[in-house]
Formats: C-alpha cells, sequence, structure tokens
C-alpha cells in the first residue's frame, strides 16, 4: 500500500513532519488503518462525521443515486437537490424561504455573506464577526475569522469585516464576574461596533451560535441577544451552524434552543449535512432574505452547487438522524458527558474549565494553575504534555482532538455508551499521568 506521505500537502501541519496510519476502513465511532489497528473516534474526524463511519443508509443512497445520474449543474432540476432543499427548511422552520447548495462551510460563508449583502443592498456592507472564530480558510474565511493561526495572512477591514471581542466566560475580555454579564456585556460590544459603523452601512453579523473550533461556547443570554440587537438595527443576523448542527449541540440547528427568539436570516451548513459522507454546504435563507433575491440576478455560482451525489447522501442523512433520533440522543448522551467532565474537573487541578454539553460536543480546558486560571501554553500553542497525551491515547486505539490548551470531545452521535464512557475514563488516567508526570 503506498503512503500519502511525500505526495501530499496536508493542511494545518508542517507537511514534511506529517505521519499518519493510511485509513482503510470504519463503521460506528471506529475506523482502523492498513495494519488492522482499529481506533474509537472521539472527534468525528473533524467535528463531521456526525452519523458514524459509513453509514449503511447513505452509502446505499449514494450507490443508487450513482446508478441513475452522478452530475447535473443547476442550470437543470434533480430529485435530491429539491427534496433536501424542502427538508432543510421544513427542519428550519423556514417556511417560504431558500437554499443555496455549495460545496462545503468556507463557501457557504462566502456565501451567506455575499446573499447579505446583496439583500441588503449594500454591496461593500459591513460584516461584523468575532475576534476568536472559525469560518473557513478561503481569503474571505480568514477575514472572517478571529483566529490566531492566519490573522497574518489577511486584513479584515479589506473585506469590510469589523471584529469584535468574544463571549469567552472563562476569560471574560470585559472583565465579566458571570457568565451573564459576559454575554451581556459581549452582545453590547457587537451593538457598539454597528453603531459605530452606522446601522445603514451593515450588511450582517456573523457568528457561531454554539459549537466552535475556536472552543468558545457562549453564554445561554448571547446569541438570542445578538438576534434581538441584529433585528433591532435592520441588520442580518447570519448563524455559522457549519458545525454545530445536525444534533452535535443536541438540536437540529443550534439556534433552536432558543426557538424563535434566536432564528438567525440566514445560517450555513456543511459537515453533519452528510455525516461527511460526501463534501456539501448549504446557505440556508428566510422568507424575507429569499423574496429579496429571488427577484435579481445572482450573478454567482459553484459548478458543484448542489451536486446529486452530495444532495443524496444529505437526504439520507436526514432521514437517519430522524429515524434513528440521533439529535435527541445527542442532547441526553451529551448532557451525561457533561456532568462526567465536571467530576473530572472537580478531581484534577489540570482541568480549568468545562463548557458545551449541549449535545455531544464538550470543551476541556487545561491550566497550569486553576486558581490564577494560567494557560497551560500561550494560545494557539499546543502544550507538549496534551501532544503527548493524543500519541498515547492513540497507541491505546483512541482519536481524541486537540487545539492549543484545548481537549475537544465530540464523537459520532451513534457512540455506544460503553464505548463513551470507557474514553472518558481513559481520559480521566491519562490526564492523571501528566499531573504525577
Ligand atoms: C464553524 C465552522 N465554520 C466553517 C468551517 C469551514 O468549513 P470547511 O472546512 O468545510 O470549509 C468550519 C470548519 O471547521 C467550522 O467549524
Amino acid at each position: 500500500m503506498i503512503s500519502e506521505r511525500n505526495s501530499v500537502l496536508h493542511s494545518w501541519c508542517v507537511p514534511a513532519q506529517w505521519q499518519a496510519p493510511t485509513i482503510v476502513g470504519g463503521r460506528g465511532a471506529h475506523f482502523w488503518d492498513a495494519d488492522g489497528h482499529d481506533y474509537l473516534d472521539m472527534s468525528s474526524l473533524s467535528e463531521c462525521s456526525n452519523l458514524g463511519h459509513q453509514h449503511p443508509a447513505v452509502v446505499k443512497a449514494i450507490l443508487e443515486q450513482a446508478e441513475r445520474l452522478c452530475f447535473i449543474t443547476s442550470a437543470w432540476g434533480t430529485q435530491p437537490r429539491a427534496e433536501l432543499a424542502e427538508a432543510l427548511l421544513e427542519k428550519a422552520g423556514f417556511e417560504h424561504g431558500r437554499v443555496f447548495f455549495t460545496v462545503a462551510g468556507a463557501d457557504a460563508n462566502e456565501h451567506a455573506v455575499k446573499f447579505a449583502r446583496q439583500a441588503r443592498g449594500l454591496a461593500h456592507g459591513w460584516i461584523i464577526t468575532r475576534d476568536r472564530s472559525y469560518h473557513g480558510a478561503s481569503y474571505a474565511c480568514m477575514a472572517f475569522s478571529g483566529d490566531a493561526r492566519t490573522h497574518h495572512q489577511v486584513d479584515p477591514e479589506l473585506y469590510a469585516v469589523a471584529q469584535v471581542a468574544s463571549p469567552y466566560a472563562y476569560r471574560c475580555p470585559f472583565a465579566s464576574s458571570s457568565e451573564i454579564e459576559c454575554g451581556q456585556r459581549a452582545v453590547a460590544a457587537v451593538a457598539d461596533e454597528i453603531d459605530r459603523k452606522g446601522a445603514e452601512s451593515v450588511a450582517a453579523v456573523l457568528m457561531e451560535p454554539n459549537a466552535g473550533t475556536n472552543g468558545i461556547v457562549p453564554p445561554d443570554n448571547y446569541w438570542p441577544g445578538l438576534r434581538e440587537l441584529a433585528r433591532s438595527r435592520g441588520v442580518f443576523l447570519i448563524a455559522d451552524e457549519v458545525m454545530s448542527a445536525f444534533g452535535r449541540c443536541g438540536e437540529w440547528f443550534a439556534w433552536q434552543r432558543y426557538g424563535d427568539a434566536g432564528k438567525p436570516d440566514l445560517m450555513t451548513l456543511a459537515k453533519g449535512l452528510t455525516g461527511a459522507h460526501l463534501p456539501l454546504g448549504a446557505v440556508v435563507a428566510n422568507e424575507n432574505v429569499a423574496r429579496r433575491l429571488e427577484t435579481q440576478m445572482l450573478f454567482t455560482g459553484l459548478t458543484y452547487c448542489g451536486h446529486p451525489l452530495a444532495c443524496a447522501a444529505g437526504m439520507a442523512a436526514v432521514r437517519a438522524y430522524e429515524d434513528e433520533e440521533l439529535i435527541e440522543r445527542s442532547r441526553r448522551l451529551g448532557g451525561a458527558m457533561l456532568v462526567e467532565l465536571k467530576r473530572l474537573q472537580q478531581k484534577h487541578r489540570l482541568i480549568g474549565d468545562v463548557r458545551g454539553g449541549h449535545g455531544l460536543f464538550a470543551v476541556m480546558e487545561l491550566v497550569s494553575d486553576p486558581v490564577s486560571r494560567a494557560p497551560l501554553a500561550p494560545w494557539p500553542q499546543t502544550p507538549p504534555q496534551l501532544t503527548a497525551l493524543v500519541q498515547k491515547a492513540l497507541a491505546r486505539g483512541v482519536s481524541f482532538a486537540v487545539r492549543g490548551n484545548l481537549i475537544i470531545l465530540a464523537p459520532p452521535l451513534v457512540i455506544e455508551e460503553r464505548e463513551l464512557s470507557d474514553a472518558l475514563a481513559f481520559l480521566d488516567r491519562l490526564i492523571s499521568e501528566i499531573e504525577s508526570a
């Protein structure tokens, strides 16, 4: 079996240092390599394999669609695209809205911004985002993102993007004394920024409503606060649901935790949309935005907008979430996981904060001192202890994801309860080993 080691430029690493096994198969929460080593996936790869690996119904739908029709551009109609658009609008409660299909999350965010600007009649309207966030790695998405790894590559102002401080309650940039206060002040910071620019020149606020790669889980009052303020100023609210949707945060879409008080004007999807069986992204626009866009020329497109194979996978994925009650399952297991992680926090001085748990997504933040909250390594560096933890776990067949000082727990929603509790018990032991080293 040949390795990709000397031929592929891998992402988010020094390619010459890349060294990883060749994966040849998977099932449920597991995948395995060419040498027969099995790995329990505690991050759904990049928080995208929500349905587990090789979900039989999704694989079947792809095969059947491949037999019928692999591809047709969006100049023509096709059944899987129509069905999936209807299903997404129905799940979101976006009656009379419209869906624009993309290939992944970054192009979905770029298009959501394009559409918000067009619908507001502000071709260069300001977009307000957060200084700690992740929206993708294309140039415009690097400008939207507050990501310490890429901020030197792009000047957000050149993209008419203004970034504001984040609702990071554990290290609140507004020096708040409670989560709720941090949420309030973070919303006020968005309001101030809109007012400074002038609401008539701001097209949209683009933010992650819950889970995000940068490890922020906002306080409960944050998203409804943003909804309220965007509406009161006539600015669109875009929810980047690329990671947080399809059960990851215990709802179809994370904003649904707040009901109508959290309903955005546009939302972007990818990852769990097909459970990562094929690449697919989407922008879902509500009726108001759809009405403004549908009678204008849309000067945009992607060759693979709504690729039939990907849409067939998306439709099978939606059915699987429904039939297997995976959204509810994620909410239940996520709650139990949070309880266990909080117990570990009581036990280990190394664990400064635990957040999330609305579904199977939680963040553990490691510190060198729980009182001063001194980070184990300066953000965004990953401390050597965590790199070693990941290696040790892999050698024992468990794949954990880490970012900086954060351990991000986001297993497939189909993970067996026993597998989850064993993995958390294993993590407990690995953290004990770091503490006693
Ligand atoms: C919240 C969020 N938005 C956007 C993206 C970008 O998606 P993609 O990598 O599919 O372009 C990601 C990817 O991790 C994400 O987590």
